[in-house]
């Protein structure tokens, strides 16, 4: 079976996969992905055998404890997700929302268990850490896909996973290496949260040091791709390189739950 995302991720690209696809190198050496998420182009480019080794990271710590323990211990996780602690009803939900893990096997169950479960699939949390989005009413969630834990613990075995800033991850990178940055995107438009700085807010000065991260690596010989959103801040950035337009689907207005047709880039040295 071929891997695919274990994650409903916020940005995630399995809508994308098939641009992406298009416009990676046909070959390369290693493979970094500082923004990995659900890890859609990853896995595509697993299953087409492009992959050698690779180097995965993400910001997010829970993220990446829960694909480390489907990569080491994959059985246990399908055993702990197996038993009836994780009913998807809302009053084993909130249970479990509350609860604190007691091991890092409990804590990626937990992390399924809330990704399928929980408000569109949201993962955001409170300025304490705590992860905070209601209940989502699906009828009937698939917790445990176990044939996919399998494929994605295959997947990963030759694989780095780190969580550190992406400038940091990329640091192994060498002439011949595909690297894609997936960052959080630039904001359309300047709402009245956006003054408000958390310790995850991507700012226009993290886009800056992106670029300037993109720069040191065209120099060195790697291959590098990008996707953000097509605003004039981005196109300015990235002035000299090759700068396609996409289309993609996004929810564009939070509150009333509309999605909509969007332009986004695609950015690529080569
Ligand atoms: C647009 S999402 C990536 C989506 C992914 N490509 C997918 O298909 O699901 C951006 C990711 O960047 C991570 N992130 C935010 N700031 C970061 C930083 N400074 N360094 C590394 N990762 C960061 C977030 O946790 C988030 O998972």
């Amino acid at each position: 079976m071929q891997p695919k995302p274990f994650v409903k991720w916020a940005g995630g690209k399995r809508q994308l996969v098939h641009e992406l696809l298009k416009y990676s190198p046909q070959e390369f050496n290693n493979y970094f992905e500082p923004f990995f998420g659900g890890g859609a182009l990853f896995f595509e480019l697993y299953s087409k055998n492009k992959i050698n080794h690779a180097f995965l990271n993400d910001f997010n710590k829970e993220l990446i404890t829960a694909y480390k323990v489907i990569k080491e211990q994959p059985k246990e996780l399908i055993k702990e997700l197996s038993s009836e602690k994780y009913k998807a009803d809302e009053k084993t939900f909130y249970k479990i929302r509350e609860n604190q893990p007691v091991n890092s096997i409990e804590q990626t169950a937990r992390f399924i268990y809330l990704n399928r479960t929980a408000f569109n699939g949201l993962y955001r949390v409170n300025s304490k850490g705590q992860f905070n989005v209601p209940f989502g009413k699906y009828k009937n969630p698939k917790i445990l896909d176990k044939e996919n834990i399998l494929a994605v613990s295959e997947a990963l075995q030759k694989d780095e996973l780190t969580s550190v800033d992406f400038e940091k991850a990329i640091e192994k990178a060498k002439k011949g290496d595909f690297v894609y940055f997936d960052p959080p995107y630039q904001r359309l438009e300047k709402t009245a949260s956006f003054t408000k700085y958390t310790i995850n807010d991507f700012t226009e000065k993290d886009q800056e040091r992106l670029r300037d991260c993109f720069r040191k690596l065209d120099k060195k010989g790697c291959y590098i791709m990008l996707s953000n959103s097509y605003t004039k801040f981005i196109l300015d950035l990235y002035k000299g390189y090759k700068i396609h337009t996409v289309m993609a689907t996004r929810l564009i207005n939070c509150k009333a739950e509309k999605r909509g047709k969007i332009k986004e880039v695609i950015i690529t040295n080569y």
